[in-house]
C-alpha cells in the first residue's frame, strides 16, 4: 500500500492528540467498516474553532486524517468547519488510497458532532 508524504508526516508526527478537558464541543464516532473510534474536543470563540484535539483508537489513515482534519479546522469558523468534508481533508493529504478512504470518515465526521454538540449546548443556555 502505497501512503503520500503527506500522510506519513502526519501519522509519524500526529499533530492536536489529546483531549481538551474544559471543551466547548465534543464528538465521538465509531467507523461501522472496520469498528475504530474517534474523540474530538473542540473550545469555540468568537463563532472560531480556537483549539482542537483528537484521540482514536484508529489505523494509520485515520491518525493522518485527524492530524491533518484538526490542522485545517483550527481557526476556521463553525460554518466552515461543518462545510469540510473527506475529500478536502484527503485532498490535503495528497490522497488516501481508495479502500482508505472510509478511514477519513471518522475524523471529519467527529469535528461535525463537536461543532454541532456545542451549537446544541448554547442553545440550551
Ligand atoms: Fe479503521 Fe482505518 S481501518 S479507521
Amino acid at each position: 500500500m502505497l501512503y503520500s508524504k503527506k500522510v506519513m508526516e502526519h501519522f509519524s508526527k500526529p499533530q492536536n492528540v489529546g483531549l481538551i478537558e474544559d471543551a466547548d464541543g465534543r464528538g465521538i464516532v465509531g467507523n461501522p467498516v472496520c469498528g475504530d473510534t474517534m474523540e474530538i474536543t473542540i473550545k469555540v470563540k468568537d463563532d472560531k474553532i480556537e483549539d482542537i484535539k483528537f484521540r482514536t483508537f484508529g489505523c494509520a489513515s485515520a491518525i493522518a486524517t485527524s492530524s491533518m482534519t484538526t490542522v485545517m479546522a483550527k481557526g476556521k469558523t463553525l460554518v466552515e468547519g461543518l462545510a469540510m468534508t473527506r475529500d478536502d481533508v484527503a485532498n490535503e493529504l495528497q490522497g488516501l488510497p481508495s479502500h482508505k478512504m472510509h478511514c477519513s470518515n471518522l475524523a471529519v465526521d467527529a469535528l461535525h458532532k463537536a461543532i454541532e454538540d456545542y451549537q446544541k449546548k448554547k442553545n440550551e443556555k
